[in-house]
């Protein structure tokens, strides 16, 4: 299914408005994902699925040191994290962008001393694969951080039925068509098959309710965002009914808008090192 063209089972597309939405996104949860992230060592960085660059900027700018490589399968992105990355002087010659399937890196063994990785493997078919060429192209010492969804722990009150079926769907669909949207709670034991070691696992979580209103609203309007994305997709396909996605966008409205309304969602993070 993966081919140099990126014409993969991406559910979110890769249209403009998605390509904007990856990069509201990461700044939105940068403290969350950067928080136990260290590469102050790191001389050649790995970035693996950067898509439109917005982890990219992060990196770069968070370590100032590294020299980063990043990989896509998909030459749109790439285009698109080329214009957002070079509007960035401080950053010119920090960075190569390059068109290739992470389960075929085009590197010798040994090439880098640092992986990232971040909402990639929730999206491919072998995860397991993609690991081992990771594997492979790092040193020894080297270290790898995934960062991944786990869709089973997102709760929303006031309680919104339309949203519950549309997650249950997307969820199902991802599942049997592109990928693995549990997979934050799998990647202990997919780094442990691949041969790294030292291997932990963080869970990130985005627990907001009436401490903090205003962070509240941003992510439930990032949140709105983030589901409307694969609406398309879905309809497209006979998965979910417009009915079911005016509904849920109705509940989101009034989420946004109740005194005490929860929002909660869980992702993960693991980091684990090459053997010396
Ligand atoms: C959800 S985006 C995440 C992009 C970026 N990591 C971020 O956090 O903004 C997933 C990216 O993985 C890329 N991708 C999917 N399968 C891939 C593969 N086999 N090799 C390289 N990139 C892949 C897609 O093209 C897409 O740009």
């Amino acid at each position: 299914m993966n081919d140099n063209t990126g014409n993969f089972p991406y559910l979110h597309g890769f249209s403009q408005k998605e390509q904007d939405r990856l990069r509201d996104q990461a700044r939105i949860l940068e403290f969350l994902i950067y928080q136990d992230i260290n590469f102050s060592n790191i001389k050649k960085l790995i970035e693996v699925g950067c898509g439109v660059g917005a982890q990219s900027e992060i990196l770069l700018r968070r370590f100032p040191k590294l020299h980063l490589t990043g990989v896509d399968l998909n030459a749109k992105q790439l285009t698109s994290a080329e214009t957002y990355l070079s509007a960035r002087p401080e950053l010119h010659g920090r960075y190569d962008l390059l068109n290739m399937d992470a389960s075929d890196l085009q590197f010798p063994s040994g090439e880098f001393d640092g992986a990232f990785l971040c909402w990639i493997l929730e999206h491919v078919p072998e995860p397991a694969r993609i690991l081992g060429e990771v594997r492979r192209v790092l040193s020894s010492g080297s270290k790898v951080y995934i960062t991944e969804v786990m869709n089973f722990s997102f709760f929303i009150d006031p309680y919104s039925p339309h949203l519950w079926k549309y997650w249950m769907a997307l969820n199902d669909y991802q599942y049997e068509k592109a990928g693995d949207p549990f997979i934050g709670a799998k990647l202990g034991n997919l780094l442990a098959s691949a041969g790294f070691i030292n291997i932990k696992t963080n869970i990130k979580t985005m627990h907001y309710d009436n401490r903090n209103p205003e962070r509240r609203i941003e992510v439930i309007e990032y949140w709105t965002e983030l589901l409307l994305s694969a609406s398309h997709q879905l309809i497209l396909e006979k998965i979910v009914s417009k009915e079911i996605v005016d509904g849920m966008v109705k509940e989101l409205k009034l989420v946004r808008k109740d005194p005490n309304a929860v929002f909660f969602y869980s992702f993960m993070q693991a980091e684990a090192e090459v053997d010396r």
